[in-house]
């Protein structure tokens, strides 16, 4: 089983980008913490951050040959984007909605996503943790969807 974790803009500065919001942890930790936890649970994930729309659409595109499922923290896009909410309907991947941040906690304009409604579930506000949870979440749930 590989999944791909998909970040969008804005994610590379983790560790020093408003550390109050989004913690300490850089998405490099992230992704080691991930690598460990794939290992133990006996599946293969793969890291990828851009800072732009169309490349994350052509990510996901891509994605329908190489993952079983996606962890994707849209960041801002997730507000935003129409394109990637096409994206994950096209693939008929299952995609599972991530945030650091509790962004229904935060300004208005971050409690709508326009990707929830084609995501598999929605994880949110457990900071780093969170990227091992959808982890988990992901195996179990691709796990139910193929027995
Ligand atoms: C975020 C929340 C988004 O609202 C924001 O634009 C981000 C990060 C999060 O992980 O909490 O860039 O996706």
């Amino acid at each position: 089983m590989h999944i791909l974790v998909l970040n969008g803009p804005n994610l590379n500065l983790l560790g020093t980008r408003e550390p109050d919001v989004y913690g300490r942890d850089t998405l490099a930790d992230i992704e080691a913490a991930c690598q460990t936890l794939a290992s133990e649970l006996g599946v293969t994930v793969a890291f990828e951050q851009s800072n732009h729309e169309g490349a994350m659409v052509d990510a996901l595109h891509a994605a329908r040959t190489g993952a079983n499922g996606v962890i994707l923290n849209a960041g801002a896009y997730t507000h935003t984007s129409v394109a990637l909410r096409d994206a994950i309907s096209a693939t008929g991947l299952s995609v599972i909605e991530l945030h650091l941040s509790n962004t229904h906690a935060r300004e208005p304009f971050r409690h709508v996503s326009m990707i929830a409604p084609v995501c598999s579930g929605v994880i949110q506000g457990f900071g780093a943790m969170g990227y091992g949870l959808a982890l988990r979440a992901m195996v179990a749930h691709i796990g139910t969807r193929s027995a």
